[in-house]
């Protein structure tokens, strides 16, 4: 018998809604994290364009280049094993044209290794979806707050706060799912507003900081680990202080170094 665990597919991820199982989630960015988030059981690696952020020391997502997330993605695709690995599609890769999504999209699989991308916005991009989707190419949807629009909101303020923009979403939900998305990510939006978008589609949606009730939630890993210390917005949750381990196990290093006390015997040749 295979000891392989059995993969995550899109459809996985839709069978999982309809049995109200939810879908945990997590960004990776490099071959040995996919590989320890992998083997604890996460469902969906996403390579992040947060890699700006919080591999890159970039102030937004926006800078972060198509040869860049391919780049990212090969490294996490090789490491995972069970997860669903969707690869980020950034900042003017899929905005200038429909053929550039598809030609972006298709290196993410291609090279990238990924097995679904993500893009950010709704029924504006709904033909974009149903390209890729026609195309072979699984979609992950990005809804509420979208970072790689941050200079035109000006504000990473929550979105979905007023009926006008809570039926916005819900009309973009429906939009992304009619053009074939197959999950909808919903970040920062009132709790109420999160029930809401989920009950108005059939495909799952992945919350941060949309409250409990998505059918899945995601979080930046370095953010849940406590490695990314730079800011904290309130969803997350910080499972360990990693940050504050690295810099005492680094300065006991140091320490040992500078006083003879390593290499020692058994460490030596
Ligand atoms: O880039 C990213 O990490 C994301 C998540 C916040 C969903 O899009």
């Amino acid at each position: 018998m295979s000891d392989k665990p059995s993969k995550v597919t899109t459809a996985t991820l839709r069978a999982m809604k309809a049995q109200q199982r939810r879908i945990t989630a997590l960004t990776a960015y490099d071959h040995l994290f996919a590989g320890l988030l992998d083997e604890a059981g996460v469902d969906v690696l996403l390579v992040g364009d947060s890699v700006a952020t919080v591999v890159q020391g970039r102030d937004t997502t926006v800078p972060v280049t198509m040869d860049q997330m391919v780049y990212h993605c090969e490294l996490v695709a090789r490491g995972a094993r069970r997860a669903l690995v969707v690869g980020d599609l950034p900042f003017l890769s899929y905005q200038v044209s429909i053929e550039d999504a598809l030609r972006n999209a298709g290196r993410m699989l291609k090279e990238g290794l990924a097995e679904a991308v993500k893009l950010e916005g709704g029924v504006e991009f709904a033909p974009t979806v149903q390209r890729l989707v026609q195309a072979g190419i699984p979609v992950m949807g990005h809804l509420g707050l979208t970072p790689q629009s941050i200079h035109q909101f000006g504000s990473y303020r929550a979105r979905g706060q007023d009926d006008a923009e809570r039926q916005r979403l819900i009309d973009d939900a429906r939009a992304l799912e009619q053009a074939g998305a197959f999950a909808i990510v919903l970040e920062k939006v009132p709790a109420d507003c999160g029930r809401a978008v989920t009950a108005a589609v059939g495909v799952p949606t992945i919350g941060i900081g949309a409250g409990p009730h998505t059918d899945g939630q995601i979080l930046v890993t370095p953010d849940l680990l406590g490695l990314f210390t730079k800011f904290r917005p309130r969803f997350v949750r910080r499972y360990r202080e990693l940050a504050k381990d690295i810099g005492e196990a680094v300065r006991s290093y140091c320490q040992d170094v500078q006083q003879g006390t390593f290499p020692g015997p058994d460490e030596s040749y």
